[in-house]
C-alpha cells in the first residue's frame, strides 16, 4: 500500500485518482440533466475544494453557469471545530439564483449548515450541494446533500484538496489516516 507523511503522521493511500475521476464523471452527469437552463452558480469553498471544483466543472459544460470562489476555514488540526465561519469573497449577486456549493467533504455537516444558511439570507431561489467526500457516521446536523461523490468511513484523510495542517493538498490519490 502506497504511503506518504506529513510531518508527524503517516497516511495510505484510500481512493486512487482513478475512482475520484469515476465519481467526479457520475456527479457531473446528473448535475448537468438537473441544472440545464438554471444559469446556476457554482460556489467552490476554498481552499478544500479547489481541485474537485476545477475537475467537476470540466465535465459538467453548462454554457450558462458561472464559478465564484468562497473562503472559510473552520477546521484545525484533525479536529473539526464545528463553528460556520464568515463567507469572504462573494461578490456575485445571490438573489433568485440557483447556487451551487461544491466542498470537498462534509464531516458534521455544521460548515454547509451555515454557508446554506448564509446564503439563503442573500436571497438565492435554492442552494444544492456537491460534496466529492461524505462521512456519514460523522453527520450531526440536518442538511440535504444534493450530490454526493463518494461516502467514507469517519477517518481523517488528506489529497486531492484536503489538508492535514496545510499539507497533503496536491496529493492527487486520497491517505487514510494511520492509527499507532
Ligand atoms: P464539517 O463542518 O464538520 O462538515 O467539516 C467540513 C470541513 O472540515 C471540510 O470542508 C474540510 O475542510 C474539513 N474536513 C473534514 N473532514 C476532514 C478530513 O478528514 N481531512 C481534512 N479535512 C477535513
Ligand atoms: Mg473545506
Amino acid at each position: 500500500m502506497k504511503r506518504v507523511k506529513l510531518w508527524d503522521k503517516e497516511f495510505e493511500i484510500s481512493l486512487s485518482n482513478t475512482e475520484i475521476q469515476l465519481a467526479i464523471k457520475q456527479m457531473a452527469e446528473k448535475m448537468k440533466h438537473d441544472l440545464q437552463g438554471k444559469e446556476t452558480l457554482f460556489i467552490c469553498i476554498l481552499n478544500g475544494a479547489f481541485m474537485f471544483a476545477s475537475e467537476i466543472m470540466k465535465e459538467v459544460e453548462l454554457t450558462d453557469s458561472e464559478i465564484s470562489f468562497l473562503k472559510l476555514a473552520s477546521y484545525s488540526g484533525t479536529d473539526s471545530t464545528g463553528e460556520a465561519k464568515e463567507l469572504i469573497g462573494l461578490n456575485e449577486e445571490i438573489a433568485g439564483r440557483t447556487v451551487v456549493i461544491l466542498e470537498d467533504i462534509v464531516d458534521s455537516g455544521q460548515t454547509m449548515k451555515g454557508v446554506i444558511t448564509q446564503l439563503i439570507n442573500k436571497g438565492a431561489k435554492e442552494v444544492k450541494i456537491a460534496t466529492l467526500l461524505f462521512k456519514p457516521d460523522a453527520l450531526k446536523v440536518d442538511i440535504k446533500l444534493d450530490y454526493v461523490g463518494i461516502s467514507i468511513p469517519n477517518d481523517f484523510i488528506v489529497g486531492f484538496g484536503l489538508d492535514y495542517d496545510r499539507r497533503g493538498r496536491n496529493l492527487k490519490d486520497i491517505y487514510t489516516l494511520v492509527k499507532e
